[in-house]
């Protein structure tokens, strides 16, 4: 049975680290952190993790939107598993919407990120994949890519007005 790993909070030093590129897929190192990040994140409410919030700095992340308490608008999408991760912006075009990390707990804010994104990344059969992204999911997958240079989402906020509480960000969805 994988181990559920402690999530790594704001302020810890591995948050603001740049994760290092994935060499072998395979290893059984990386097979560890894939099977640990899948069972973490299935135990949390989160529609995504990125490695080093277990405290692993390898460019791995998972998108699983899904609806949910916390996100209610949510498509319902797998868990999928991204290594080595990244993305280009088809337009210049942003949009603001609501996002939480579980690294943050209790705290919601308004970010800016581009609306459609193509991405790349292997998947865990570590085959190259290429995909057009729009909407909640290209938000979560610029989101987790994020983690894995150090940024939270904190940093893309334009203004602390646009930083709620949870329990505030609740209160809009009733
Ligand atoms: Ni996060």
């Amino acid at each position: 049975m994988t181990q559920n790993c402690e999530i790594a909070q704001l302020g810890a030093d591995v948050l603001r680290q740049i994760s290092a590129k994935v060499e072998n897929i395979n290893s059984p190192a990386i097979r560890k952190i894939i099977d640990e990040m899948t069972t973490t994140l299935a135990n949390t409410q989160g529609v995504g993790l990125a490695a080093p919030q277990i405290s692993q700095l390898q460019r791995i992340i998972i998108v699983a939107s899904r609806p949910s308490t916390r996100y209610p608008h949510a498509p319902l999408m797998l868990p999928t598993v991204m290594v080595n991760p990244s993305y280009e912006a088809l337009s210049e075009q942003t949009e603001k919407d609501w996002e939480g990390c579980l690294s943050i707990p209790g705290i919601r804010a308004l970010v800016p990120r581009y609306t459609s994104i193509t991405v790349q990344y292997e998947d865990v059969r570590g085959l190259t994949v290429q995909s057009m992204l729009e909407g909640f999911v290209a938000r979560v997958f610029q989101h987790e890519i994020d983690h894995l240079d150090g940024t939270v989402y904190l940093d893309r906020v334009e203004t602390n007005t646009d930083i709620i509480s949870e329990t505030e960000y609740l209160k809009l969805f009733v």
